[in-house]
């Protein structure tokens, strides 16, 4: 047990510390770059106590843009030989060295929320950006969804949750056995036993290959790709992008064509991934139509995206009342449950904040409150880790990671 003493300093400090200048790294060492969806969640970090900081935050993020609206899921804007795949793997060409997948599109939705916070500092930031995150919204649509409407993940890195259960179907289909000598980094700066396993490694990998021959062009990659996932944690944050977008533009008054479109179809295609046999949302395959049988924190995900859902209500009251630090991010009444390998069991704090926010949106404010005490008794406990052991609380990966201490300061802290 590592007891924080002045949790909201330490949590600031972490922020400043992991600042490189316009852009904050997840932890030094393990992630020395910009990783897309954690500079969301730290910009909404220092929004607690520097909000010019935390737009800056953001425009840095959209720096790397590419012309037709992708923003990268990495940006590397200074290279160190401690990562791998690094920019001479991916061979893309951003206006920033970058990778050439996305994550979970949620830059709009933590802007919209920074400028809630302070319309003074936000009105003309937000404004600027505006045209920038339709874009990234805009391409999301006309490259990400299936036919049903739900949004795929391309490479299981895209997801966020880089080996959850839910791709090793597909991922047992990659033939992986071409794709050469490489070295592992993340495995000399954490326990190899938290991490994703070499089989897993080598499909990354492979899947990064295929992108570079594709060039990284969309239309190739839609035949070429082995890998296309609709998967819960993209739908959900999707949607609930364009529902910022449009509320922002609203506000803002700036056109905005078909927004409204966009969510009729982004709910659609999230209500498909809601699978009756299993009694929660799911992961589906794109290419063959199966489900991945998962029952992840993502599938909580829901009312994150305006969902409501009694089922998963029914679900998370037993989880908040049987694990002792939840969500899990995979069921713990499930065979391939393992505590403290990464998004196969371990509790995520950024997840933990956005099912928190989505349920108190959706007016379940007590289970809200249960969720965002358990995340704070967590961190507060064991500190400031990348994930932690939902079982016994340990904390797992790198330490004085950003997005735990961003969620700390926005919401597991606050009471
Ligand atoms: C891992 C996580 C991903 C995160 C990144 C940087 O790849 O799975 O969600 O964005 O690390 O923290």
């Amino acid at each position: 047990m590592n007891q924080q003493t002045n949790p909201d300093r330490e949590a600031r400090n972490i922020l400043i510390a992991n600042d490189r200048g316009g852009y904050t790294i997840p932890t030094e060492g393990l992630y020395p770059y910009q990783w897309n969806w954690d500079s969301a969640i730290a910009a909404l970090g220092f929004a607690e106590f520097d909000n010019d900081r935390a737009w800056t935050e953001l425009e840095t993020l959209f720096s790397g843009q590419w012309s037709d609206g992708m923003v990268p899921h990495i940006l590397f804007h200074k290279s160190d030989p401690g990562y791998f795949p690094g920019p001479d793997v991916w061979g893309c060409n951003g206006p920033i060295p970058s990778s050439g997948i996305i994550q979970p599109p949620i830059a709009a939705t933590m802007a919209r929320r920074i400028w809630e916070k302070d319309r003074t500092v936000g009105e003309a930031r937000v404004r600027a950006l505006f045209p920038a995150m339709l874009a990234w919204h805009r391409w999301v649509m006309k490259w990400r969804l299936d036919d049903r409407g739900a949004v795929c993940t391309t490479h299981p890195w895209e997801t966020g949750r880089d080996n959850a259960p839910d791709w090793d179907n597909t991922m047992a289909r990659i033939d992986a056995s071409d794709v050469g000598e490489y070295q592992r980094r993340d495995t000399s700066h954490v326990n190899s036993e938290d991490r994703p396993t070499k089989f897993d490694y080598d499909r990354y990998i492979k899947l990064v290959q295929i992108g570079r021959q594709s060039n990284w062009d969309q239309q190739t990659l839609l035949s070429a790709n082995p890998f296309r996932v609709a998967d819960p944690t993209m739908s959900f944050t999707s949607l609930r992008a364009a529902r910022d977008l449009l509320a922002l533009s609203a506000a803002l008054g700036i056109e905005a064509d078909g927004l409204e479109d966009d969510i009729a179809r982004l709910e659609a295609g999230a209500l498909s991934l809601w699978n009756d046999d299993l009694g929660s949302f799911d992961s589906r395959d794109a290419h063959s139509g199966e489900w991945s049988e998962s029952v992840s924190n993502a599938s909580y995900m829901c009312w994150f995206a305006g969902i409501d859902s009694e089922k998963m209500l029914d679900r998370l009251r037993h989880t908040l009342d049987t694990v002792p630090y939840p969500i899990p991010s995979y069921d713990p009444d499930m065979p391939k449950f393992d505590a403290r390998r990464y998004w196969r069991g371990p509790t995520w704090a950024i997840i933990n904040m956005m099912v928190g926010i989505g349920l108190n949106d959706m007016g379940h404010t007590k289970e809200a409150e249960q969720l965002r005490a358990k995340t704070g008794d967590l961190i507060s406990a064991y500190g400031f880790a990348e994930y932690f052991d939902p079982t016994t609380g340990s904390p797992a990966g790198g330490n004085a990671f950003t997005w735990t201490a961003a969620v700390w300061l926005h919401w597991a802290g606050r009471n």
